[in-house]
């Protein structure tokens, strides 16, 4: 059974309280820690926003938060204890002559009290709020600050943006959140790789042909197209997560778990990324917007009917990676994610070389191939090649050892955030992401977007739920003789 190590005790405030990040998975996160006894009796939850509110109000609002993202209903006596944490300060954070004094009243101020400020709100005010924060003297010794993604649109605002928050917080006290990093199977990605002598020797050109990883959505941009429209599927998913997931697939083992080691290794990943040209950009990745489709028989619009203007915004991108260093030379990395495609799913696929000679003639062999499923059905595939039973001659058939999570843990999946704040309150920085990675990321995540703008790289286009993106990403691997992987 999974055991909850209670946290110290520590105060919170989360910037954007009332805002669709808290809403969906701050809060929430926060009431199933608390229920699962990780949190002590003496923790403050503190929102903050422009919104005329108080804290009747916001418990109201938590509630909901709470109810919807809870498959069960909330038990409400246990709720009528949870909710005696949360409190609500309305006020302008970004005004350097903030008045602070309403949120001070909450907290309890100490050297070792952990206290964090989650900056759920815009990256554009992250530096506002982080120097009035500075003015108010709220950047204690035991203060950290928590960033979402994106920070920034590129790399000038990045760096801008850490410069500013540079200049108030230490390094040590930044946590820059990928919620992919709280993914139980992404952490597995480590244990998988480094705590099983088979595969190290195996993991590097030698062995492996090539690496495919799809993070694909079913879902469209929703409410969310003012955002999205100036993002895109590369800045929203690929500068941060696929590259996230890259790193861990791609680094070298770090010497431990804690500190910077992983950290340090990712980043040499992220800088060894080999450069998009224009010229490669032609051929090497693919963007593309959903056109009007059908989910789950349901006809649903298409991106530009869903923003209701013209757009150049990509909804999915494909692109083939190189990594330039000794164990990655010439084996592709091929990145591909999207919105409204065929079905919610988000894979690994470790493909590896042929046998050297078949012995086996055309029995039907194929190369084995390690599959990581992120989510959902979270598990583990490795395939091999077993001989069908019975008569007919020798046939070869490919089938997985299969490490379902289900069948094997009976545990309730945690919210990637559930994790990772906890994490924040214990000081623990190795599933967040340091500044060198923000930027190396940045760094060639713009030198893409610059060589499609270039080389004029067309916008494809997919039917919404009905296809796993445009025929051109599948045409990029046929290209290369082969094809994405499909269950
Ligand atoms: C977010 C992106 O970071 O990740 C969203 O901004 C995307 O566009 C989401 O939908 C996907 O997260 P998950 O955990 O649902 O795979």
């Amino acid at each position: 059974m999974a055991e909850f190590i209670p946290v110290g005790s520590f105060d919170i405030v989360i910037f954007g309280g009332t805002g669709d990040l808290a809403q969906r998975k701050l809060l929430p996160a926060l009431y199933h820690r608390w229920a699962d006894g990780q949190i002590p009796e003496d923790c403050r939850i503190v929102g903050i926003s422009r919104s005329e509110m108080d804290d009747k109000g916001f418990r109201a609002f938590a509630f909901e938060a709470c109810e919807e993202a809870t498959p069960d209903a909330l038990n409400k006596s246990e709720w009528k204890k949870f909710e005696k944490h949360l409190h609500y300060v309305a006020m302008d954070a970004t005004q350097s002559d903030a008045d602070w004094s309403a949120l001070k009243q909450h907290l309890k101020l100490s050297d070792d009290r952990p206290l964090v400020f989650y900056l759920a709100v815009t990256p554009k005010i992250y530096v506002p709020i982080c120097e009035a924060l500075g003015a108010a003297g709220l950047n204690t010794p035991s203060a950290r600050v928590v960033l979402e993604k994106p920070i920034g649109t590129d790399l000038a605002s990045a760096h801008a943006i850490n410069a500013g928050v540079g200049a108030v917080f230490k390094e040590e006290c930044i946590y820059r959140i990928d919620h992919y990093l709280g993914k139980e199977t992404v952490q597995n990605l480590m244990v998988l790789r480094f705590a099983n002598s088979l595969f190290e020797p195996l993991w590097n050109r030698t062995a492996i042909d090539h690496i495919q990883i799809t993070v694909a959505e079913h879902y469209g941009v929703g409410d969310r197209a003012g955002y999205y429209d100036g993002s895109g599927a590369l800045r929203d998913m690929v500068q941060n997560h696929l590259l996230q997931l890259l790193c861990l697939i791609a680094m070298e083992p770090p010497n431990s778990i804690n500190g910077d080691a992983i950290r340090t290794e990712k980043i040499k990943v992220l800088e060894a990324l080999r450069p998009i040209t224009a010229e490669r950009a032609k051929r090497n990745t693919v963007r593309a917007q959903y056109k009007a489709g059908a989910v789950k028989g349901e006809p649903v619009p298409g991106y530009l009917e869903e923003l209701g203007q013209d757009s150049s915004t990509e909804t999915f991108v494909a692109i083939k990676a190189a990594i330039d260093n000794w164990r990655w030379a010439r084996v592709p990395f091929y990145l591909r994610t999207g919105k409204r495609m065929k079905d919610r799913h988000s894979e690994i696929v470790v493909q590896f070389r042929e046998t050297p000679h078949s012995m086996f003639g055309d029995a039907g062999t194929q190369s084995n191939r390690l599959v990581i499923n992120v989510q959902p059905d979270e598990g583990v595939r490795l395939y091999l090649q077993i001989k069908e039973p019975g008569p007919g001659g020798l046939r070869i058939k490919s089938l997985p050892l299969n490490l379902a999570y289900a069948d094997n843990f009976l545990v309730r999946y945690p919210d990637a955030y559930e994790r990772l704040l906890m994490d924040v309150v214990r000081g623990n920085l190795s599933l967040f992401m340091r500044r060198e990675e923000v930027e190396a990321a940045w760094k060639w995540v713009d030198g893409l977007l610059e060589a499609w703008e270039q080389a004029e790289v067309p916008m494809e286009s997919y039917q919404a739920g009905l296809e796993d993106g445009p025929v051109e990403a599948r045409l990029m691997l046929r290209r290369d003789e082969r094809d994405w992987w499909e269950a």
